[in-house]
């Protein structure tokens, strides 16, 4: 496959809401990018050639192990350098583990820009051939995010300025499936157009409509993905409860709910049942502002996509809609959808994710005791630099650097260097190592290392992430799935005999749910346990674009001394070449 990242053409600027036009980054001429399909253990050679004028990126594959090509997984500055505008690299690695994911760029917040599209991989155990209650027949991917007018990197540096009180930009629409429908009507939009703060509107006839969502008679999977930058999603169907089955590539219990909470990040597969039915009804995603903080008026949080349900006789999506299919629906079209929302308020967990008694792992695994306990808190601190800047302990990452972490673990024998840290896991002595100063503050933890003739054991790494915030952040880590022991409110680490009962409960540790991102709720706290077995740098972050600029950002070399033994295959090393290809701006 061949994904071609570019610049929007300048003459045609898009508005995939129906707003502003703005300049965007596109996939292969799209938004969002191709789907991207393959069967467990499959390898994938996935070029990436950039034709972005003005940036270096590079693309990572949210949710795959990366095992055994650590330097694939794509996150500039830890695993590889960016791929210059007008080169490319091939990303070469196997699909270890089934289920929905995405792709997206990891430079920076470019993701953000339209970098983005769904990865689905095949175990062979779908559609009919699934349990009682989780069988479908059809399948469908649907891209929940947020949408801005301004491209990111203004955002993060109006967001980032000093001394600044630390706001994150609010999103101006959502989108699903890359589409939206903008309220260019709104008195606050008009008012801000009239002082001349906002571009107007693309014209009325420029404007698509509602998002489409096309589904045959029968049951459907949809695989959820909130591919945005900051906005958690209420996913709901009007009238038609959700039977959830996977969560971020993990299969669960069937579980019936009417909407299910999608933070950034987060995946989940649920199936909707329209056997018998002709008629349409509304897709909602309800932007959770509570979630914000401060709520800007301008957004509208209820985004609505249009259901249509096609008749069991005809065959096929593609015989009826003809070859391109249309996803979009205008919003003058008479007989769109008349169904209301649920009755009720939302009863389930607010800013966080589903209940960790509700989500049951269907194929049941035992942790395994841990041999090592971690412990990060999260915090917003006005930095050195009178920056307001995200804090994982004392440490706050630098997006500038480019250097890969991981070139001096691993790398043709030339950056090759021993781990010496002290007893929290900070690594000295880093400059001495050719660390790019600016790194200087980063946590990089090193795990299941050690000399050969020390055994070079595996750990079993118990972390615990306490949120000292007032915002709730989805944490993703990089090359592994991970056991969730516990997540709630409060810190953790503020009562240790809360930790001991939990170790020791073994109907916790019977079948714990294993997702490779989890939401720790304002002033909350997450356990998550997993096995250091996965040789590579690894980053494990909050997933909010805006977060991650501001350097909740950490890193785990996991079995470095073996790392030392691999070489990075000659053309991404060359990435580096001359220190690495740099924008005019900072990125
Ligand atoms: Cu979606 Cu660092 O990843």
């Amino acid at each position: 496959t061949m994904l071609s990242p570019s610049n929007s053409s300048s003459d045609s600027q898009p508005a995939p809401d129906g707003g502003p036009a703005r300049p965007m980054l596109l996939i292969n001429g799209e938004y969002p990018g191709p789907l991207i399909r393959a069967n467990l253990n499959d390898t994938l050679q996935i070029t990436v050639n950039n034709q972005i004028a003005d940036w270096p990126i590079s693309m990572h594959w949210h949710g795959q192990y990366q095992n055994s090509t650590p330097w694939f997984d794509g996150t500039t500055g830890i695993t590889q350098c960016p791929i210059p505008p007008n080169a490319s690299l091939t990303y070469d690695f196997t699909v270890g583990r089934p289920g929905t994911f995405w792709y997206h760029a990891h430079t920076s917040s470019l993701y953000i820009d339209g970098l983005v599209g769904p990865l689905v991989v095949h175990d062979g155990v779908e559609g009919e051939a699934r349990g009682e209650g989780t069988e479908y027949d059809y399948e469908q991917v649907v891209l929940l995010s947020d949408w801005y007018h301004r491209w990111s990197t203004d955002l993060v540096a109006s967001y980032l300025v000093p001394d600044n009180e630390n706001v994150e930009p609010i999103p101006d629409a959502g989108l699903i499936n890359g589409k939206g429908l903008f309220n260019c009507s709104s008195d606050v939009f008009l008012s801000a157009l009239d002082s001349g703060s906002v571009s107007a509107c693309i014209s009325t006839s420029q404007r698509m409509g509602y998002p489409l969502l096309t589904l045959n008679e029968g049951r459907t999977r949809l695989r959820l993905i909130n591919v945005g930058a900051f906005a958690d999603f209420w996913v709901g169907m009007d009238n038609h409860p959700l039977t959830v089955i996977e969560a971020d590539g993990t299969d669960v219990e069937p579980l019936i709910v009417d909407r299910v909470p999608i933070a950034v990040g987060e995946r989940y597969s649920v199936v909707v049942d329209t056997t018998g039915e002709a008629a349409g009804f509304w897709f909602r995603a309800e932007m959770n502002v509570n979630c914000f903080g401060d709520v800007n008026e301008v957004l509208d949080p209820n985004i609505l996509a249009a259901v249509r349900v096609l008749p069991a006789s005809a065959s096929s999506m593609e015989s009826t809609v003809g070859s391109t299919p249309v996803n979009w629906i205008a919003e003058t079209t008479t007989g769109l959808p008349t169904t209301d929302a649920w009755a009720g308020t939302w009863t389930g967990p607010t800013c966080r994710d589903l209940d960790l008694s509700q989500l049951v792992p269907a194929v049941v695994e035992q942790a395994p005791v841990a041999s090592r306990l971690l412990t990060i808190d999260v915090s917003f601190q006005i930095g050195a630099n009178a920056v307001d800047l995200g804090y994982m302990n004392s440490t706050a990452w630098v997006p500038t650097a480019y250097t890969p972490t991981l070139s001096a673990f691993a790398g043709n024998g030339t950056n090759q260097t021993s781990v010496d840290a002290d007893e929290e896991g900070w690594i000295v002595g880093m400059d001495e190592v050719g660390w790019n100063a600016n790194k200087q503050g980063q946590w990089v933890i090193p795990i299941s290392d050690g000399p050969p003739d020390e055994g070079r054991e595996i750990e079993v790494i118990d972390l615990v992430i306490n949120n000292l915030d007032d915002g709730s952040h989805p944490f993703h880590l990089h090359g592994h799935q991970f056991y969730i022991l516990a997540q709630g409110p409060g810190a953790l680490q503020q009562d240790p005999t809360y930790y001991t009962s939990l170790t020791a409960n073994h109907t916790l540790l019977s079948n714990p749910m294993r997702r490779d991102t989890v939401t720790v709720e304002s002033y909350g706290h997450a356990l998550i346990r997993w096995v250091a077995d996965n040789p590579g740098v690894w980053a494990f972050h909050c997933h909010i674009a805006w977060h991650v600029a501001a350097g909740l950002m950490v890193q785990f070399v996991e079995r470095g001394g073996l790392l030392g033994e691999w070489d990075v295959p000659d053309e991404v090393a060359q990435l580096c070449d001359a220190g690495g290809w740099r924008p005019e701006v900072e990125i």
